[in-house]
């Protein structure tokens, strides 16, 4: 009755391990469904705003990309700091002020008349774009009290980053299968024994055979040995495909710049558009690089990186900022105690990374105006990037594939509708991509 129980043993095994390697993955299954759940409640929470109050979070975003070329929140800049002024007037003159402040001076109104004076007679920029919900969120930012001392302090809700648990509930799942190998091995390992037992104990006896080295048996295979060969010259060749097709290709390129500018910080946590910094995009060929004026008209206010209390988002330190945005004085010549131009500059060379070969025609406007194709499509997502870098391969291929793939905008184009028509009564279909106007033809992108 030996036999039997060996068997019992063996089979509690068995069950032994499925138990484990099922509870193993159960366990990391939950943390992954559990972890986003996790992590929404706090950042949801913690946005909302009180009603009717406006909102900080959105007026810091609104106020650093509108309002922050001309105003601090604690110290007079062109205008007056603008730290509690929801209580110096009534919520309906701020309104009016913001939407247009010329016209209310105009009208006399004597509050109004008196900033103008008090101010050398500067004239704010009228945002009628603005809604009464905007302006709420902007003087529920300037109505924060100060926190360390400093500007916006803790404004921001907790950033609770949702990826923050993916890191280790892949390293669990590759633990647990990891484990789940150990004991399938340690499994054959015992099974290997006890058959090895149960042979014995049935009296049968295990010979090993002399065995033929591993080597020499291979290469008296010729058959083996062929398909070797055949799959080497395939392997070889793919690779030789591969690195001969990158060449050139420049995806992923990510340069250190001579100043740290974060598309994160700017376009991203602050909301400044892309347009402001590359406006040509819109009308010309090129996108451009802003020009270092264009930096100075919001950072000779902003001369230190404030971030948030917990600046949880950001990825160096305060100091390692303002260090950087020391280096923009330095470049255009700003003395920032003296508050004027010192007349000493040193251009920053910024590394170029996106760059098609000169044989190639691109047309920024083209795309992003007639086409309303958005940046992000191309560029990914900029406004997430701390260090810009080439999302896109910029290859022919991709650029044929999207026009292959993209319908032409015709809404608003009078010209475009009347060859649209025509050209798809023509190809008999309702919806015509940019292929179909002429996309691929080699002369629209080749010199
Ligand atoms: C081009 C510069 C400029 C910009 C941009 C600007 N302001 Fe002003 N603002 C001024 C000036 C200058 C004054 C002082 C009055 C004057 O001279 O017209 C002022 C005054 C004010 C006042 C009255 C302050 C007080 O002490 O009573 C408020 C409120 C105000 N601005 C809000 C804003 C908001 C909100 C934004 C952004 C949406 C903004 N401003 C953008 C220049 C600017
Ligand atoms: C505050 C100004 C500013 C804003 C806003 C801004 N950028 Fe930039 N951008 C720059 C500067 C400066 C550089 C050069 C330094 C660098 O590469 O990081 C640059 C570089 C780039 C480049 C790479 C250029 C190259 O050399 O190939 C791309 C692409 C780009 N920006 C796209 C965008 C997009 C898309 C947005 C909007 C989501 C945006 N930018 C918003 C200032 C800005
Ligand atoms: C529309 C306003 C605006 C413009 C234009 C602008 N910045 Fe900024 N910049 C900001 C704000 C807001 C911050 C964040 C300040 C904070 O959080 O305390 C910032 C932060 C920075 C920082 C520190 C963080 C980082 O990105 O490394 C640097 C450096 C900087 N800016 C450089 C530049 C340069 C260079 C340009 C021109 C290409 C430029 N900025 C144009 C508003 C602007
Ligand atoms: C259809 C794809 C596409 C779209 C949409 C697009 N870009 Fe580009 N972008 C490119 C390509 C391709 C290059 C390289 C151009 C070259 O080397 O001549 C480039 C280059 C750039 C550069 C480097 C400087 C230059 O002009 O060559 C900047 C900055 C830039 N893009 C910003 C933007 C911004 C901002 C937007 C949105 C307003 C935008 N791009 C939309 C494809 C695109
Ligand atoms: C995201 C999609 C997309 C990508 C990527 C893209 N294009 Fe386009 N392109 C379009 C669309 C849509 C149009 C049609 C615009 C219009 O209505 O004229 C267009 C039009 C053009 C035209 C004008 C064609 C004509 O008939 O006049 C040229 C030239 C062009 N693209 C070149 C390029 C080049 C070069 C690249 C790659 C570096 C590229 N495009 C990448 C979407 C794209
Ligand atoms: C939508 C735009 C577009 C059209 C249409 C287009 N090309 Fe290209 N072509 C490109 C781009 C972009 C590159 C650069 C690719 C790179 O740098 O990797 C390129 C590169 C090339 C190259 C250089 C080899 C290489 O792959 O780098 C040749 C040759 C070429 N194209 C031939 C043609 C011919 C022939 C046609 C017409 C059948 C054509 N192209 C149509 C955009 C286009």
């Amino acid at each position: 009755m030996k036999k039997v129980g060996n068997h019992t043993s063996f089979s509690r095994i068995l069950l032994f391990c499925l138990a484990l390697s099922l509870s193993f993955s159960l366990t990391s299954f939950a943390q992954e469904t559990a972890a986003p759940a996790a992590a929404e409640a706090p950042a949801g929470g913690a946005a909302a705003p009180a009603a009717g109050a406006g909102d900080p979070v959105k007026g810091k975003e609104l106020f650093n990309s509108l309002c922050a070329a001309c105003h601090k929140l604690d110290a007079k800049s062109t205008g007056p700091a603008l730290r509690g002024v929801a209580d110096r007037h009534d919520r309906a003159w701020i309104y009016k002020w913001v939407h247009n402040s010329s016209e209310m001076i105009k009208s006399g109104d004597p509050a109004a008349v008196k900033l103008f004076a008090e101010n050398n007679n500067s004239v704010m920029t009228p945002f009628p774009q603005l809604s009464e919900g905007d302006i709420d969120n902007i003087m529920a930012y300037t109505s924060m009290p100060i926190e360390n001392g400093g500007g916006g302090g803790g404004v921001k809700a907790p950033v609770v980053d949702p990826n923050a648990n993916g890191g280790s509930s892949n390293a669990l799942i590759l633990g647990a299968l990891i484990l789940v190998l150990g004991v399938l091995i340690v499994m054959l390992v015992l099974v290997n024994r006890t058959l090895r037992r149960v042979a014995a104990s049935n009296g049968v006896v295990i010979v090993d055979e002399p065995r033929l080295s591993l080597w020499k048996a291979y290469a008296k295979n010729q058959f083996l040995v062929l398909v070797t060969v055949i799959l080497l010259m395939l392997a070889s060749s793919y690779f030789l495909y591969g690195y001969l097709m990158q060449i050139g290709v420049d995806q992923g390129y990510e340069p250190v710049q001579p100043i740290h500018f974060s598309h994160k910080i700017h376009a991203g946590d602050n909301g400044i558009d892309c347009k402001y910094c590359h406006s040509s995009a819109r009308v010309s060929k090129a996108s451009g690089i802003p020009s270092l004026n264009v930096c100075m008209n919001c950072h000779k206010n902003i001369a230190e990186f404030q971030g948030d209390k917990d600046s949880l988002y950001v990825d160096h330190s305060k100091e390692f900022y303002t260090g950087e945005i020391k280096k923009l004085y330095n470049a255009v010549g700003w003395d920032a105690t003296a508050q004027k131009y010192t007349g000493v500059q040193k251009p920053v060379k910024w590394v170029r990374i996106h760059n098609l070969p000169d044989f190639v025609y691109f047309n920024h406007s083209q795309h992003v105006t007639v086409a309303g194709v958005e940046c992000q499509t191309c560029h990914g997502p900029v406004e997430k990037m701390e260090v810009m870098r080439q999302h896109s391969p910029l290859t022919m291929g991709w650029c044929i594939n999207c026009h292959r793939t993209t319908d032409v905008k015709v809404e608003g184009n009078e010209y475009y509708a009347k060859i649209h028509d025509e050209l798809a009564k023509k190809y008999g279909k309702d919806k015509l991509t940019a292929a179909d106007m002429g996309g691929t033809e080699c002369g629209k992108c080749h010199y």
